[in-house]
C-alpha cells in the first residue's frame, strides 16, 4: 500500500507505535507536554543536522518519522538512549524526541515522511 491511515486516538500519551509503510517501519509518537517543551527549546547549535522541532511536526503532540536509522538502516528502539527519544543498538546512535540525531555515527535526523491530517484524530501517510 502506498498510503496508510493511522488513528491517533489509539496511541497513549508518551508512547511510540510502529506501523509498516512501504516495507519500512513508521513511528508515530504521542509526545508528552514535557517532551514537546524540551524539543522546542533545543538550540540549533547543538544539532548535527539542524532542524527546528516545528519544522518536523504538523502538530506538536504527534511526531511521525521513519523508523530507519540514518547510519546503516537498523530500527531504533523507542523511549531509549541519552535523549529519551530513540536509540539504535546497531552502532549506538542516539536520537531525541523529535527524531533528531544527537550522538553516534548516524549523519542525519530520522526522516519525516509526507503526511497530512484527514481529521483531528487521523493522519494519512504517503
Ligand atoms: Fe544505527 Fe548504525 S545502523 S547506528
Amino acid at each position: 500500500l502506498s498510503k496508510i491511515e493511522v488513528k491517533l486516538g489509539d496511541i497513549p500519551e508518551g508512547k511510540n507505535m510502529t506501523f509498516k509503510w512501504r516495507g519500512k517501519p513508521l513511528f508515530v509518537r504521542h509526545r508528552t507536554e514535557k517532551e514537546i517543551a524540551t524539543e522546542e527549546a533545543v538550540n540549533m547549535s547543538e544539532l548535527r543536522d539542524p532542524q527546528h522541532d516545528r519544522d518536523r511536526v504538523l502538530k506538536p503532540k504527534w511526531m511521525i518519522v521513519l523508523g530507519v536509522c540514518t547510519h546503516l538502516g537498523c530500527v531504533p528502539i523507542s523511549n531509549a538512549g541519552e535523549w529519551g527519544g530513540y536509540y539504535c543498538p546497531c552502532h549506538g546512535s542516539h536520537y531525541d524526541a523529535s527524531g533528531r540525531i544527537r550522538k553516534g555515527p548516524a549523519p542525519l535526523n530520522l526522516e519525516v515522511p509526507y503526511y497530512e491530517f484527514s481529521d483531528d484524530d487521523t493522519i494519512v501517510v504517503g
